[in-house]
Parts: C-alpha cells; structure tokens; sequence
C-alpha cells in the first residue's frame, strides 16, 4: 500500500514521470494511483509518462509482447510510454525470476539482443508502447542495436547508474551522439541496502561538497545531486515513499549551479557503482 500512496502523492506533487517495473512487484499500485488520479480529474493519461521494463527472464522474441501485455494488464492502462529491456542478459525463461541450479548459481539464456530488440519494435508498432529504450547497456551493446541491419527504431533511452559519484562521462557522451537520453537509476546514492548495493562506497548524500553547495541556495544535498544531473541533460528518478522527501526532491526547478559548481560535483566521480549488478 506504500507505492499507492507515494504515486499519489508524487502525481499532487507535479511529478509525472514514474519508473517501474514488472519485478518491482507493485505495478498494481502504480496503476491504481493513475487510475485514481484520472478520476479526480487531477490529470490525463497522457500526461503521464510510465516506463515499465522487460525482466530477463522475458528475452526471447516470442515473449516481449506477451509480456508487455501481462504489465498493462497489471497495470490497467492500455499502452506505456516507454517500455526497456531492463538488462542486456537472459535468464532462463519461466515462472522463476532468479532462476538457479541446485548449486545456487543463476542459469542464464543465449538470446540475441537484436532479435529481442526487433520484438520491441513491433510492440512500438503495436501501440502497446510509445517509446522504446534500454537500460545498463553499455556503449558496445547500444552499438550492436544502433548497427543492426534494418533497425527500425534506435533506443530513446539509456537507464543507468548515474549521480556524483559516479558520473559516466564517457557513456553520456556517447549517448549525445546518438541522441539517447540518459535516465539516472539511483541519483541520490540508493538506499544503500546491503542486499545488493555496494556499501563500501561512502554515502553521496554525506558528502561535505554537495552539502556546501547546498548551503549556498538553502538546498540538501539531495536537492543539489538531483540538479546537477538535470542540467547536464541527464534525467533522474529519485525514489522515495517519504512524502516530505517526496516534495523535496521536487523543489530542483527554482535554482540554478554555476559553470564552476558544476565542474566541482563533476570532480567527486569516483567511478565507483553502487548497483554492481553482480549477476
Ligand atoms: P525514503 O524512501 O525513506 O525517502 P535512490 O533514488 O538513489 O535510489 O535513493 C533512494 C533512497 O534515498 C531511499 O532510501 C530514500 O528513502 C532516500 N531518499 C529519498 N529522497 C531523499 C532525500 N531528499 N534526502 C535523503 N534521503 C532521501
């Protein structure tokens, strides 16, 4: 019931873009906040933008569109905005979403990127999905999509690891280039959950420079690592299910970062990622 709430509350707060996903196990409530919004009139459809993405398990071509079609069934929309291939390897395909052996180990699937790509460009055809993209692909990966004979529609989208500490000057670059935007997962540091983040990496938020800047303008640190990503281009989907921080982390608009300010947070890159993704 939390991811209720936080949608409804982030949707009153102006925001419109939400991220999510079919293993985030809470897309009926995500729906349902829309759904609810749509009602009371607060917004239309269409002025949400909703990413949802196609897990690992999924990566066959013949699986995309059934399971883009099981997300908005969860979802009860009729189409997302953008739909992205959550990561570029498989899973063995079935109900198991980390699928193991009995030694624990993940059992993973030959699929061909391209061909799962071409399904995602008929479910674009489709109308199931406006946009199509992808996410923690790296620059050799995007250039297998972006060279594939006959490619129909290039990634929108990259979503990766990207804040302070961990700037990905060379992908973003790239990604220029090609006129893909970079969607940052994890801008404020994560929620630094040993489970899966790399707690090793100090905590951005702490940081004594992002806080000084912070200073400066009566900004948190939050507030000055989300607006240092959104002025280079790059966009950011902050998560919280604090409604304060929920608010917070909406108020990025009314203030700018100096050239100078800008080069200082481009400094604190330790190239270091919290989401190792070690699967
Ligand atoms: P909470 O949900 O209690 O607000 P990321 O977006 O980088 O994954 O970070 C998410 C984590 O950061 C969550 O643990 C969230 O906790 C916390 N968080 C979100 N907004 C703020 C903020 N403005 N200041 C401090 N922590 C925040």
């Amino acid at each position: 019931g939390s991811c209720l709430e936080s949608v409804k509350t982030a949707i009153d707060t102006g925001y419109r873009h939400i991220d999510g996903a079919f293993v985030y196990y809470n897309e009926h409530e995500v729906g349902q906040a829309i759904r609810e919004k749509i009602a009371e009139g607060k917004i239309k459809r269409e002025d949400i933008f909703y990413c949802g993405k196609l897990w690992n398990t999924c990566h066959p071509p013949e699986l995309v569109r059934p399971t883009l079609e099981k997300t908005l069934k969860i979802l009860q929309l009729d189409y997302v905005d953008l739909y992205i291939i959550e990561l570029p390897m498989a899973f063995k395909p079935g109900d198991a979403i980390y699928p193991k052996d009995e030694n624990g180990k993940f059992i993973y699937h030959e699929t061909n990127l391209c061909a799962t790509w071409e399904a995602m460009e008929a479910c674009k055809d489709a109308g199931l999905a406006k946009s199509i993209g992808v996410s923690n692909f790296n620059r050799k990966q995007l250039e297998m999509i972006l060279n594939k004979p006959g490619l129909k529609y290039k990634p929108v989208s990259n979503q990766v690891e990207c804040h302070p500490y961990f700037t990905q000057p060379k992908l973003l670059e790239f990604c220029r280039q090609h006129d893909i935007v970079i969607v940052g997962y994890s801008p404020l540091g994560t929620s630094r959950d040993e489970t899966w983040v790399n707690v090793s990496s100090p905590p951005l938020l702490k940081d004594p420079v992002l806080n000084a800047i912070g200073k400066r303008y009566n900004k948190t640190a939050a507030q000055i690592a989300l607006r240092f990503n959104i002025q280079r281009g790059v966009v950011v989907i902050p998560k919280s299910f604090n409604p304060q921080r929920i608010r917070e982390n909406f108020q990025v608009f009314d203030f700018s970062l100096t050239e100078q300010e800008m080069k200082e947070i481009e400094a604190l890159n330790k190239n270091v990622r919290y989401v190792e993704l070690l699967m």
